[in-house]
């Protein structure tokens, strides 16, 4: 059967871009599962770290990121939803990985170069004795999510376009080892190259500079849509969306960016109203942007609603709260067995 793994960092109740770029189609991916299909989602807190947050921040964040995964329709029934940290292996297997990973390769990764706000071509080399910023936890993060998902033998990783070099990282760590290991004993190379499952909505963008994505870490809150945002939120949001000033509606991401996301949100959010971004365009050509507004902040909230009522629920209502986490620590048991399986394995050919 198909393996699928994916994570989401506690940083934040989850955005317009987490939710159409990552968790709606963990859930498509759950609820359509046939029986044989195992799913692990994790809440990644040792990549959190990276953040460096406040202790207490950082524990209240991993219980909103719980809260959030069941408000969007995760189930326990279901997919085994798991705090990273609470299974060793995932730290054992990156050191593992780390012995033969390319510090040239990570060197072009682009997460910790936009994470310092540093060019796309920074070099590490110089970046080391200029920023104390580049911390080795930054640099090396994506060995940790090869671990992560290599750990689990995942088939397929469903994800929003910026992880998708890091998977691409993730599978050539799993050929070179496999290459480096494999022997005629085995059934089975040791470890799986996974498949990328890129959501229809890859890149959903600022709401403030639509040529940036919407992101956990910008600086403005208007940039983005929680999915915890109020009916007034939203409704605000969405009108100080930055557009442009040619007149009508139509879709083109690059002339016209900031248009073009709000028809992508609108169709993501509901691709009922039409049979793509463009059609939905020509359907509202002769729209003003206010207009437009409107219908996309009315489409948002239909479909927010009901999460964000599930989410304040869960989140005010203690006792449900504990028998989620309660679930959680069984869930942990699923995902360490499968975990401490390949380790041994991984150990017992390595050597050690
Ligand atoms: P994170 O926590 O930044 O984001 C979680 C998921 O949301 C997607 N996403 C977006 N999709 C579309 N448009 C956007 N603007 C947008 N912003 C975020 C991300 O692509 C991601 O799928 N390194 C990962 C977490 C991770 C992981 C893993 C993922 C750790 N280990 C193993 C997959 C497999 C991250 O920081 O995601």
């Amino acid at each position: 059967g198909n393996i699928i793994f994916s994570g989401i960092q506690p940083t934040g109740v989850p955005h317009l871009g987490n939710y159409l770029g990552a968790l709606r189609p963990w859930v498509k991916l759950q609820n359509e599962a046939e029986e044989n299909t195992m799913l692990f989602y994790s809440i990644v807190d040792l990549h959190a770290l990276t953040g460096q947050q406040p202790p207490e921040i950082l524990m209240q964040m991993r219980t909103e990121m719980m809260a959030a995964l069941y408000a969007v329709g995760l189930q326990h029934r279901r997919s085994t939803i798991f705090c990273q940290s609470s299974v060793p292996q995932h730290a054992e297997l990156m050191w593992i990985l780390s012995c033969s990973a390319s510090m040239g390769q990570l060197s072009r990764m682009t997460q910790w170069k936009s994470k310092l706000a540093l060019p796309d071509d920074a070099s590490p080399f110089d970046t080391v004795a200029n920023k104390p910023g580049l911390r080795l936890g930054l640099f090396s993060y994506p060995v940790l999510q090869a671990a992560d998902i290599l750990l689990y033998r995942a088939t397929h990783v469903p994800v929003g376009e910026d992880q998708a070099q890091h998977l691409e990282f993730a599978r050539g760590l799993a050929a070179s080892f496999n290459h480096a290991y494999q022997h005629p004993g085995l059934a089975s190379p040791p470890l799986v190259p996974p498949q990328t499952i890129l959501s229809p909505a890859k890149r959903v963008m600022s709401l403030t500079d639509p040529t940036k994505k919407m992101s956990k870490s910008d600086a403005d809150p208007k940039s983005r849509i929680l999915i915890s945002d109020s009916t007034a939120d939203i409704n605000r949001k969405i009108n100080a969306a930055v557009t442009d000033s040619i007149e009508g509606i139509t879709y083109d991401r690059e002339a016209r960016p900031g248009v073009s996301n709000l028809i992508d949100i609108m169709y993501y959010m509901d691709d009922s109203v039409a049979s793509s971004p463009q059609d939905l365009a020509t359907d509202f050509k002769d729209m003003s942007k206010r207009a437009l507004k409107a219908k996309v902040a009315d489409t948002i909230e239909t479909h927010i609603a009901p999460i964000r009522h599930r989410y304040q629920t869960l989140i005010e209502n203690e006792p449900q709260t504990k028998t989620l986490l309660r679930r959680s620590i069984d869930h942990t048991r699923v995902a360490r067995r499968r975990a401490l399986r390949t380790v041994t394995e991984v150990k017992s050919l390595i050597g050690i």
